[in-house]
């Protein structure tokens, strides 16, 4: 199904009043949330407002009091199938599902997605309550997270290279589950009218209030305790959140971001403020509050976007056409990669404005390789999980990237899985391997002039990994710039042994001599004979050690330790590295200096 991009003036008037339907929705059902959206390019808010009065519908559907349970759920479930068959046809008689309709196609969104976020609110309908926080968090994954990335999906159609994947962006599932918590905490009076009380059992056994204190509005000193609680743990999500994200997006994002968080928090502050109060009826944000902190943000917002995007979807009514591409976002099997950027985008300059330094190419190490350490333990010092250590950790890669791009570096190898990383629990090794497919398939890291090269054996991978690997080394093999050789599942010795069989399987066949070996023919037979040496070794977060990695390649290299974690480390590091390099005197074993 195509929908034809000129659309009848009929047509054309439908659609703004329904995109009108939305925006009135928004503006007074979630006012903070339109107040956000208003901080979003003028082109793509009509998107976000169809986007979120879907969501806001859906919930209100369940909430309302209108009906048992199961008419609700029933009544949801049938306006999901009504979304669906109109996403097919590519128009619809209501007007929410209108509007949505027309930004799905226009705007290239995750169809697949969007409707599994629905269909997460739609299983809310038969759920009683909550037993445990793990059980909380996969409820506010399954329903959140997708809204935030079609935003960012928006973005990137305006032009802005943004991340789309944010559950791949460390401490993103953090900041959706804060403003998660924190909605619930908003939600409660029209909860409770319900008869609904969602926060986890056990935090209300810990607490030791019971489900019917809070729906009679017993203000007792444990329910006093309880909200105090969870006020105080949404506001730390968020401004935890705040602090790791704020690195990973420019600055209209960014922008979005702060001001989401300091409306959030102005919220909680009024929730404690009102007391018993905040049970029985919506507690609202002084108004003069609010513009405290929106003001200067939709100044901040509105001169940034016209900085940074183009003229059409920096200023109100212009939207981007619907491209070959809307098409095949939908059809695109999981596996595919996406095509990377032809011709690559030039390096993304630094976010502070710093510039590389001048290093004559004859100075310049060729090779660089890696041991990004120290993801783990830079994770668990902030109290999260060790896979936020990995995702900090890609995204550390991308601006040392940047940076090798910016300073013309030929050759930078990383080590992202080694042969001993399988003794790791199954599910943080997973969890590595999803966050290194992302980050290939539609990270930043290939839409610069990356030839991207892998390093390391297939046994044991899952398929999907393979298949990436291999298809982006196809998609980049063209390319002159920068070769980033990634070892995934590489072991030095393995390596090594599988060169002496090669070597030994010659000699059995008489085509080398056993007793004449030499180095060259050694080399020959490794696994990546192609490889130049590596000139420079760098290991963060302060261990000293080789840990099995190129040894046949980095047999001459100078090494460079440094003390903090891999996720802290970005292309300064690497230049700083590099500096220090072109001040060692390389002699390789002669008595004067060779490069
Ligand atoms: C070592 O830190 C790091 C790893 C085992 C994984 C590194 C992988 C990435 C940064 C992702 C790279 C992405 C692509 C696309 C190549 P550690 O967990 O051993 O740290 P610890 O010593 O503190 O435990």
């Amino acid at each position: 199904m195509r929908r034809s991009t000129a659309q009848s003036g009929r047509q054309r008037s439908a659609l703004d009043a329904a995109y009108d339907e939305c925006r009135r929705l928004v503006r007074t059902t979630r006012p903070t949330e339109y107040a956000l959206m208003g901080l979003m390019p003028p082109a793509a808010r009509p998107a976000c407002w169809a986007l979120y009065a879907a969501f806001a519908h859906a919930d209100d559907l369940l909430d309302s009091s209108d009906g048992t349970p199961e008419e609700r759920a029933a009544r949801l479930r049938q306006w999901r199938t009504a979304l669906e068959a109109d996403l097919t046809s590519g128009t619809s008689d209501d007007p929410i599902r209108l509007a949505l309709t027309d930004a799905v196609w226009h705007w290239g969104l995750d169809l697949g997605d969007l409707l599994g976020a629905l269909e997460a609110v739609q299983r809310d309908g038969d759920r009683q309550s909550v037993a445990t926080w793990q059980e909380w968090r996969e409820r506010s994954h399954a329903q959140n997270i997708s809204w935030p990335e079609q935003f960012m999906r928006l973005l990137v159609r305006c032009g802005l290279p943004v991340p789309v994947r944010l559950r791949d962006v460390p401490g993103f599932t953090r900041f959706v589950e804060g403003l998660f918590l924190a909605d619930m905490l908003r939600d409660l009076p029209e909860d409770l009218d319900g008869g609904h009380v969602w926060f986890p059992t056990e935090v209300l056994d810990r607490f030791q209030v019971a489900p019917a204190d809070l729906i009679a509005r017993r203000w007792t000193p444990a329910v006093r305790r309880l909200i105090a609680h969870l006020t105080d743990e949404a506001r730390a999500w968020l401004e935890g959140a705040r602090r790791v994200l704020r690195g990973s997006l420019p600055l209209g994002p960014a922008i979005v971001l702060d001001t989401t968080v300091d409306l959030f928090t102005a919220e909680l502050d009024a929730i404690i403020g009102a007391g018993p109060a905040a049970l029985s009826r919506p507690v609202r944000v002084p108004r003069h509050k609010q513009w405290r902190v929106l003001g200067p943000a939709r100044a901040r917002a509105a001169a940034i976007w016209r900085l940074t995007l183009p003229p059409t979807t920096a200023t109100p009514g212009g939207r981007p056409a619907a491209g070959p591409d809307a098409d095949t976002a939908q059809s695109t099997p999981e596996w595919q990669p996406v095509p990377v950027a032809e011709p690559p985008l030039p390096p993304r300059p630094h976010v502070d404005g710093v510039r590389p330094p001048e290093i004559a190419p004859a100075q310049l190490p060729n090779h660089v390789a890696i041991v990004m350490d120290g993801n783990g333990r830079w994770a668990t010092g902030l109290g999260l999980p060790r896979d936020e250590g990995h995702r900090a950790g890609a995204v550390a890669l991308r601006d040392v990237v940047q940076g090798a791009l910016e300073v013309g570096l030929r050759h930078l190898t990383v080590y992202a899985f080694s042969t001993e990383n399988w003794k790791r629990s199954p599910d943080e090794v997973s969890k590595l391997f999803a966050i290194m497919r992302a980050e290939l398939l539609d990270g930043e890291l290939l839409q610069h002039d990356v030839r991207l090269r892998w390093i390391g054996s297939p046994e044991g991978l899952p398929d999907d990994v393979v298949e990436v690997l291999r298809s982006q080394e196809r998609a980049t093999r063209h390319r002159t710039g920068l070769t980033l050789n990634v070892c995934v599942n590489y072991g030095g010795r393995a390596e090594l042994t599988q060169a002496g069989a090669a070597l030994a399987r010659a000699a059995l066949a008489g085509d080398i001599d056993p007793s004449r070996v030499t180095e060259q023919q050694f080399a020959a037979h490794l696994p990546h004979h192609s490889m130049p040496d590596v000139d420079l070794l760098w290991r963060t977060s302060g261990e000293l050690r080789i840990s099995n990695f190129l040894p046949w390649h980095a047999h001459y290299a100078e090494l460079h330790f440094t003390d903090t974690p891999w996720p802290e480390a970005d292309r300064r590091d690497l230049w700083q590295a590099l500096e220090t390099y072109t001040q060692r005197k390389r002699r390789k074993g002669a008595a004067t200096e060779t490069k």
